[in-house]
Order: structure tokens, then C-alpha cells, then sequence
């Protein structure tokens, strides 16, 4: 399984609203292999596919868990709020204090197809959050509060 590129905050694919996938195909299985790939190679909990140059509304995530894949991923539930460190692949070495909902449920279709539902709090809440936002055109720069570097 091939790690693939990934892009840097500049990159127009990052601005932009990502499709929904209509097909379950193989090309959609091997890319959720090469992503999940791609996120360990990187060291990171978290990779959407605008952030490997493609626009599709796909995220896999691991904050330690076990994989995490998601095919249009939706918020159906939130709650409270909090303020936590973040960081992204697509913005390296840059941190900053974000505000999400402390508690969230994501909707999803598997590999599969099958419909899936996720609650996370913590780190799986503010990563579901992350993710979802790529997928949007939105980084996490635009969000923050403060920003620092390592
Ligand atoms: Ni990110």
C-alpha cells in the first residue's frame, strides 16, 4: 500500500467542499487502505482525503483506538464544548487552541456501505470534528484561538 502525499495548507484542494461518494468501489477500499497508511506513516490520529489531494468526503482515525473509517461522515448529535491543543498534517510543526463540542455523534457509511454510527468524547470528539472540517474546506488555522509552533 502506497503512503500518499500530503498536502500543505496553501493547496487549493484544502479550500474546497469535498463530494460525497456515491460508490463504494475498490478504488474507494484501496484508497482507505492508502490513507490509513499514509495517517500511521505520519505519526498522526487523523487524515481526510482532501489532505491526499482528493475530494471526497472519506476520514479514517486512530487516537489509539483501532481504525476509525468513515464515508460521508455526518454530525447527527452534539454537546457542551471545550478547548484543546490541535494540530494537522497539513499545517507541520503548527499547534493552536481550538473550541469544539466536548461530545459529538458521527454518522457514517462503512467500507461496506453499511450505515455506522460513532460517539466520541475527548480526542475522538475534537479528531471526528477535525476530520469533518477538511472535508469542508476548513482548517483548524482558521478556528484557533492561539497559535504556537511545536
Ligand atoms: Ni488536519
Amino acid at each position: 500500500m502506497p503512503v500518499m502525499e500530503i498536502r500543505k495548507a496553501g493547496d487549493k484542494v484544502l479550500k474546497i467542499m469535498a463530494m460525497p461518494v456515491d460508490k463504494i468501489d475498490r478504488k474507494i477500499k484501496h484508497l482507505l487502505d492508502d490513507m490509513a497508511e499514509t495517517m500511521y506513516a505520519a505519526d498522526g490520529v487523523g487524515l481526510a482525503a482532501p489532505q491526499v489531494g482528493v475530494s471526497w468526503r472519506i476520514v479514517v482515525i486512530d487516537v489509539g483506538e483501532g481504525i476509525i473509517e468513515l464515508i460521508n461522515p455526518e454530525i447527527v448529535a452534539k454537546e457542551g464544548c471545550e478547548i484543546g491543543t490541535e494540530g494537522c498534517l497539513s499545517v507541520p510543526g503548527m499547534y493552536g487552541e481550538v473550541e469544539r463540542y466536548a461530545t459529538v455523534t458521527v454518522e457514517a457509511l462503512n467500507r461496506n456501505g453499511k450505515k455506522i454510527r460513532i460517539n466520541g468524547s475527548g480526542l475522538l470528539a475534537r479528531a471526528l470534528q477535525h476530520e469533518i472540517d477538511h472535508l469542508d474546506g476548513i482548517l483548524f488555522i482558521e478556528l484557533a484561538k492561539t497559535m504556537h509552533k511545536g
